[in-house]
């Protein structure tokens, strides 16, 4: 492949994550951008929220009839002139580990805000993930059609509690009922919004024009204009104007409002999203002990693995790992080193999976997401290149909120419960640890959510035929230990415990227990994340 091709490709690839708290309208914002986008005619059939079997023919159908390739960790298809991969990032009950690392491969995030409820609990946690890795960041504020908290309001709570200027970009016009439409402070122009259908299954139609225009035509009333005036000269006096440097450090969001139920503001979200998220970024490496950055643009194919899944589906009874592609070409049967083995692997029977089906993925460049069948060697955090030598930054340690000790119920079956349990720490699929200072030689697992729990019991189950119990411990809480584990002190109602790789965890009970730790042992440090 040409060079100008290859960069041409890469330009154009827009991967990014959407965060946010659960119900905030991560999933319709999703289907109004398929629905702009092009590939589906009505939105409401992406995601059966209220059941979810139904909805995954639905992925299927599309996924023939459309040409979107989906992995089960990306959704793949044009936009204008970007192609856009969008990162499944669970919430609710699914939230896990995952979830976090799936972030490591998005290049920006879309954090949706729900305008009555703020900034809410998950999007602060994601958003720290963000943040600590500058991912830049750019903010919906949804359900404007709704009564909600005054915009200047919202802004104030995202640079508060997140910590991050906001610059927006769009005004709305009106709120609840009266909300017709908004500002685009970029193009100086108002686009107004008609409901078309009920749930916003069609494009809204959308007109624009200056201020006054809006008024004469009667779009706007005299009073909103007055209104919107008015806040405009507050932000144009008192607002951060918008620096696309500090927005692709992560330290400034610029944010829109809308309403992506009625798709009001939808639209001109996407098209500066795609103007104003980067295309795929050099990402940080090692070449043995060497530092050095990975040209997206350059020729040679690299990537990592952010996710491996087991078990996806049972007939094959085999694992998948899905690979960001950081630079290169990939072409279905490359030949790929592994960093950790320094085995060669061809990787042929790559495809995008869905609902049992597999669809062969032939070309990728960097920023697509491919799902490769795992031939037992893919572990998470792992990376592919042509000579094996470049290993991508590690992946982070997130900070686990449920602590459980796992045994056989059987200790005859001892030797194979070990032996799983190794391989499901090698796969970094859950935390494994051993206590150190716990009465315990009994493995802890430690998750974000309790149904990784469940899936090493169910492996353990299937693959090693081992049955086994877990006792959940009363911790909530865990956090990095930077210094000497041997001189931190530990009081009751809390514990130390060690990963495979040496990093030790302080883990405890309530939230106070931190500070404490760290008033009686100030030559040490906690952190939430670890990058490593
Ligand atoms: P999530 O993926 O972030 O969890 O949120 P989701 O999109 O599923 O939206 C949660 C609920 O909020 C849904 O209602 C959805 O229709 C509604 N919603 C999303 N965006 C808007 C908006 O801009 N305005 C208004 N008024 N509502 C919005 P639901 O009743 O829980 O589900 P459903 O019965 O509509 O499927």
């Amino acid at each position: 492949m040409e060079p100008l091709q290859l960069s041409q490709e890469v330009k154009k690839r827009r991967t990014f994550a959407i965060i946010s708290h659960p119900d905030a309208g991560k999933t319709t914002l999703t289907e109004k951008l398929l629905l702009y986008a092009g590939m589906v005619r009505t939105a409401g059939m992406v995601k059966g929220r209220k059941n979810r079997k139904g909805a995954s023919s639905d992925w299927m159908q599309m996924e023939q009839e459309r040409g979107i390739s989906i992995t089960a960790s990306a959704m793949q298809f044009h936009y204008k002139d970007s192609v856009i991969n969008v990162l499944d990032t669970p919430g609710h009950q699914d939230f896990s580990e995952d979830t976090y690392r799936t972030l490591t491969a998005a290049d920006s995030a879309v954090m949706v805000i729900d305008a009555a409820k703020g900034v809410e609990p998950q999007t602060r946690k994601l958003f720290t993930v963000c943040r600590m890795r500058g991912i830049p960041i750019l903010t919906f504020i949804n359900k404007l059609d709704l009564p909600g908290q005054e915009p200047l309001d919202v802004i104030a709570e995202v640079e508060e509690v997140l910590g991050i200027q906001a610059t927006p970009v769009n005004w709305p016009i009106g709120q609840g009922k009266h909300f017709v439409g908004v500002y685009d402070r970029f193009l100086d122009t108002v686009v107004t919004f008609e409901r078309i259908s009920i749930g916003g299954s069609k494009k809204a139609v959308a007109k624009t024009y200056a201020i006054e225009e809006a008024v004469q035509s009667g779009a706007v009333s005299p009073e909103q204009a007055t209104e919107l005036r008015d806040e405009l000269e507050l932000l144009d006096e008192a607002g951060n104007p918008f620096d696309q440097e500090a927005f692709l450090a992560g330290t400034l969001t610029p944010v829109f409002f809308g309403s992506a139920l009625t798709n009001f503001g939808v639209e001109p979200f996407f098209d500066h999203f795609t103007e104003l998220a980067p295309c795929p970024r050099p990402r940080s490496a090692t070449r043995g002990e060497d530092h050095c950055s990975v040209d997206p643009f350059s020729s040679a194919f690299s990537g990592y693995v952010f996710k491996v899944q087991a078990n996806m589906d049972p007939r094959h009874r085999d694992s998948m790992a899905y690979i960001r592609v950081c630079s290169g070409r990939f072409e279905r049967d490359i030949v790929v080193k592994h960093d950790r083995s320094n085995k060669d692997i061809r990787l042929s029977r790559s495809h995008s999976m869905f609902g049992g089906e597999r669809v062969t993925l032939d070309n990728a460049f960097a920023g697509d997401i491919i799902g490769v069948v795992n031939p037992g060697v893919f572990a998470i955090g792992d990376s592919v290149s042509a000579d094996g030598l470049l290993s991508f930054a590690p992946m982070p340690k997130f900070p686990p909120e449920v602590i459980a000790e796992i045994r056989p119920s059987d200790v005859m079956r001892k030797k194979a419960f070990d032996k799983g349990m190794i391989q499901f720490r090698d796969e970094g699929a859950v935390l494994i640890l051993e206590g150190i200072t716990a009465h315990t030689q009994n493995p802890l697992m430690a998750a974000v959510g309790p149904l990784q729990f469940e899936v090493i019991q169910s492996r353990l189950q299937s693959e090693y035929k081992v049955a086994s119990v877990i006792d959940t411990l009363p911790y909530s809480f865990g956090a990095w230990l930077l210094g000497d584990a041997e001189t931190f002190s530990v009081s009751s109602g809390s514990m130390l415990a060690r990963d495979a790789r040496g990093n030790v965890i302080f883990l405890y009970a309530q939230e106070w227990q931190k500070g404490f730790a760290l008033e009686k042992n100030p030559d040490h440090q906690l952190v939430d994340f670890l990058d490593g």
